[in-house]
């Protein structure tokens, strides 16, 4: 059965600014199911940054209600706010976001810090994301002697050091050349499809955007009624004998009779 780790209810932003109000948010509702890789896509300035920071627990909304793993975290304090950024909610940034004087392997580490883990329990970590994002061989180079693609993908297996229950990623791909950014996108792809990694990605490159199992549209502030399914729901929902479109919960498929 699908279980929602994310969801929203009704959510506003309004930022005050000089006297002038700018609404960034209208009335969001979102729920994004375990497992699931939902990709926002947006022109600048409809709200995806506003949306995600929010979603993140790094900004609050004006009014409505974040729901992660069941818990309002709108009405928790901020002084325990931390802790669902730190256990909960990997963060992927545009600009990388890494330490510069620490190597691939202590920015991974860092998250950890604190957590109660030993040092040889964070390495052990540390080594295995690095392995699995494709950088085993890079852990002692600090960031300047990494390339963009091999700096985003140290961020996003710091991003996943506290097994959190969602990745929140705001234009990973946005300062990536053409062909980096299909290898950054496609690393997306192979945690959901292979970790069962959730992850929001927004993004206003559509062709980014299709590689997730769906793609939602924000405009000005305001969540559109369409949505799109991308490349991975496709992959996933084919008959592996026909290859013509299943539903996940077809125990045959409707086409060929094939038992699925
Ligand atoms: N701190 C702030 N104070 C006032 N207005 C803000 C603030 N942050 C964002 N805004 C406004 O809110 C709206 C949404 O901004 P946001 O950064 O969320 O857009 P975005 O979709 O992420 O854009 P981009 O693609 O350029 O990153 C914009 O009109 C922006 O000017
Ligand atoms: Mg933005």
């Amino acid at each position: 059965m699908s279980e929602i780790v994310l969801e929203t209810e009704k959510l506003d932003k309004v930022y005050k600014l000089g006297g002038r109000s700018i609404r960034a948010l209208s009335d969001i509702n979102l729920k994004v199911e375990r497992g699931d890789f939902v990709s926002i896509m947006g022109p600048s300035g409809s709200g995806k940054t506003t949306m995600l920071n929010i979603l993140g627990c790094l900004d609050r909304p004006t009014s409505g209600k974040v729901i992660l793993d069941g818990v309002d975290v709108t009405s928790v304090p901020e002084e325990e706010l931390y802790k669902i950024r730190r256990y909960k909610v990997g963060f992927v940034f545009q600009t990388f976001n890494l330490l510069p004087y620490l190597s691939a392997l202590e920015n991974v580490e860092l998250p950890m810090e604190g957590t109660g883990k030993s040092r040889g329990e964070m390495r052990k970590r540390a080594r295995e994301l690095l392995r699995l994002v494709g950088l085993a061989e890079r852990e002692n180079h600090k960031p300047l002697r990494l390339s963009a693609g091999e700096q985003q993908r140290v961020a996003i297996a710091r991003a996943l050091a506290n097994d959190p229950s969602i990745v929140l990623a705001d234009e990973p791909t946005g300062n990536l050349d053409a062909k980096t950014k299909y290898e950054i996108v496609r690393l997306l792809g192979k945690l959901n499809a292979e970790q069962g990694t959730t992850i929001v990605m927004v993004t206003h490159d559509g062709a980014m955007a299709s590689h997730a199992r769906r793609v939602l549209f924000l405009s000005d502030g305001k969540l559109l009624a369409k949505e799109k399914m991308g490349l991975l729901a496709k992959e996933k929902l084919a008959c592996p004998a026909c290859g013509r479109e299943i539903q996940s919960d077809h125990a045959f498929c409707p086409h060929c009779g094939r038992k699925l």
